[in-house]
């Protein structure tokens, strides 16, 4: 990993971590957008090929716009089918991690070794109905877990409960191996529950509409990182 020491800073910072999804972002202002979310830890790249998930997003070319537009880690979330196919291209975009779907990879274990070997932080993101335990091989060597929270897809929805329980275990087996992967949630995150993700071990929240859908966004993202419970 030859990342510049701002960035390994910014990926390795104790968390909760606040990484906002440009799905939400205005894309006619791209650079603006980014600048005004500077105060926040991760820029997220939600990728969707129309495919894995109902919706056709982004590819390298917005990547690689948002890579030259913020100073931030770009996190990479590949809502694809056949990932393998396009990882060198992430990485040339700029991307500082790549995270799969464990659904969309037959040789997982492949996978994220070929995403290492570009360079990259290699993160692996499970569905709100798969279980943990596909991680079982693969996670000594993973920098990242993703669990959704939402069935991905699109912004805006709100989050599925009953995936709670499986974010601690995820942290509870991370922590019981003593490795220093990190648990990141994506889908609903909002300032006001927030606190529920954090408690239940997750250390970066993505949030996109909670963040890209208020006026004020440097105070959106101290919502979110400040993890607040409601009353306090
Ligand atoms: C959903 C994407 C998310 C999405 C989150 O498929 O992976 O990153 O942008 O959006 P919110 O925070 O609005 O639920
Ligand atoms: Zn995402």
């Amino acid at each position: 990993m030859s990342f510049p020491d701002a960035i390994v800073a910014k990926l390795t910072a104790p968390g909760p971590l606040v990484a906002p999804s440009i799905l939400s972002a205005d894309f006619t202002q791209l650079g603006a957008e980014l600048r005004s979310v500077e105060s926040a830890d991760w820029v997220h790249v939600d990728v969707m090929d129309g495919r894995f998930v109902p919706n056709i997003t982004i590819g390298p070319l917005v990547a690689a716009a948002a890579a030259k537009a913020s100073p931030l880690p770009i996190d990479c979330h590949l809502m694809i089918v056949e990932p393998d196919r396009y990882l060198a291209d992430f990485a040339a975009a700029g991307a500082h991690i790549i995270t799969v779907h464990a659904e969309a990879c037959t040789h997982l274990d492949r996978t994220v070794q070929a995403i290492r070997q570009l360079g990259c932080w290699a993160g692996v993101s499970l569905n709100p109905h798969t279980h943990e335990s596909v991680l079982d091989y693969v996670l000594d060597e993973v920098d990242l877990v993703l669990l959704m929270t939402v069935n991905p897809g699109f912004g805006g929805q709100s989050l599925i409960d009953r995936v709670f329980p499986k974010i601690e275990r995820v942290k509870a087996e991370i922590t019981r191996r003593g490795l220093r992967t990190r648990v990141q949630v994506d889908g609903g995150v909002k300032p006001e529950n927030a606190h529920r993700f954090v408690d239940a071990g997750a250390d970066v929240l993505v949030a996109g509409s909670a963040v890209f859908g208020a006026k004020d966004r440097a105070a959106a993202i101290a919502g979110v990182r400040a993890a607040r419970r409601p009353g306090a």
